[in-house]
């Protein structure tokens, strides 16, 4: 049985969810699961919107021939290459072999280096080109890594529909309502949107900055991602998140305090220092275990707070090993415009605080505070002043 929702009188929803999935590209929990949007329009012309990850293909098949129900498909506009989209082009084609495809040159080398027996049936597109399917005319945009090098979106002309790919997209499978507007966005999905964005597309800032320009020139009347909710209105509030993130400005004055701990005494410290900044009236606080927490969740919180506080044992020498992956993924995913404070624990040969400001200072645009500190095995009174110092220097460099 076909299940699918209209999104405009001729553009039907016809993608699907995986809940079963545990992660994302084999990485990222995702325990609220996933859609995978496609859309299909019937003008004169049919057209397919990019396709979907294979674990729902026959979920997908069948709602593609419901809509259909007796025409063929015509065309099949494929934005972007990961298969989580573009798995099922060739389930598609079995079914309709008359049905061309539309996209950029490198998709189309990405889908003879995946191995797909397609090439008889591309139709190229550059950067501006256009076509039309009857009433609907579309212009296609290049968005090269947002979030691979052959990625476009496509806009509609005609009913000012965005087909935006990966962009605006987000964790989360759909639960029937399909509309930005039938969920509570800021309440129930902006954490798992940020997580998307940031660990999926975070390393590509200045191209999706070139998207945003890029799409500040079109009148925008729905932007259809390739995950999550179809947005039909309130643009300014995705958009200036997506600004925010791909400029790594963070989103919030605020103190994510992320800490490693053995036995207990690194945690102990952290604590402290939560303790001492929410006395002082800093209470914009989010406190994690490094080894409990997966890193995407890490990631997604860096990126939302101005201020990070490193606290970590010293591991054979070097930083403890969660804490090392946290710090190499947020380099990797190219954090900027950060203020950090570090806390380093060792019981004989402390190193990990050293260890951490050389990486921390390795990033762009990253400051450090000058107070560090060293615990020898566990937190003592005489600690409590420095901790109270570390504090007052978060809060002081937020004025
Ligand atoms: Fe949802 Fe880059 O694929």
């Amino acid at each position: 049985m076909y299940c699918v929702r209209n999104v405009t009188d001729d553009l039907y929803w016809v993608g699907g969810n995986d809940r079963r999935l545990a992660l994302f590209e084999n990485i990222h929990p995702i325990e609220r699961g996933v859609s995978y949007n496609s859309y299909l329009l019937l003008d004169k012309k049919t057209v397919l919107f990019d396709t979907v990850d294979w674990s729902i293909c026959r979920q997908f098949i069948e709602n593609i021939e419901g809509v259909l129900g007796d025409r063929s498909l015509d065309y099949i506009v494929i934005n972007h290459m990961e298969p989580d989209h573009a798995a099922s082009i060739e389930e598609v084609i079995i079914r309709y072999p008359d049905a061309k495809i539309i996209c950029t040159e490198k998709a189309a080398m990405f889908m003879h280096q995946f191995g797909f027996q397609v090439s008889d049936r591309i139709i190229e597109v550059k950067e501006g080109d256009t076509m039309s399917f009857g009433k609907h005319k579309v212009v296609f945009i290049t968005a090269p890594m947002v979030h691979w090098p052959e990625a476009m979106v496509t806009y509609d002309t005609t009913n000012g529909v965005l087909f935006s790919a990966d962009a605006f997209g987000s964790f989360i499978a759909l639960d029937g309502r399909l509309f930005n507007d039938e969920v509570n966005f800021d309440r129930d999905w902006i954490d798992e949107a940020r997580r998307y964005y940031t660990n999926i597309v975070g390393k590509y800032g200045p191209h999706v900055q070139a998207l945003l320009k890029k799409a500040s020139t079109i009148d925008i009347k729905m932007i259809c991602p390739l995950h999550g909710p179809v947005w039909r209105n309130n643009f300014e509030y995705f958009l200036d998140k997506y600004n925010k993130w791909s400029t790594y400005e963070p989103e919030e004055k605020g103190v994510l305090i992320v800490y490693g701990t053995m036995y207990g005494n690194t945690e102990a410290a952290a604590n402290n220092l939560a303790i001492s900044l929410a006395k002082k009236g800093m209470t914009n606080i989010a406190m994690y275990d490094v080894s409990k927490t997966h890193v995407s969740y890490l990631i997604s919180e860096s990126f939302k707070y101005s201020h990070i506080v490193l606290a970590s044992p010293t591991y054979n020498l070097k930083i403890y090993p969660p804490m090392l992956n946290y710090i190499m993924d947020m380099k990797a995913l190219n954090l900027q415009k950060r203020t950090f404070a570090i806390l380093e624990n060792g019981s004989w040969a402390p190193q990990s605080g050293k260890l951490m400001r050389e990486l921390i200072e390795s990033m762009k645009d990253m400051t450090i505070l000058d107070s560090e500190m060293t615990i020898s095995s566990s937190l003592k009174e005489e600690d409590a002043d420095l901790i109270e110092e570390i504090a007052d220097n978060i809060i002081n460099s937020m004025k």
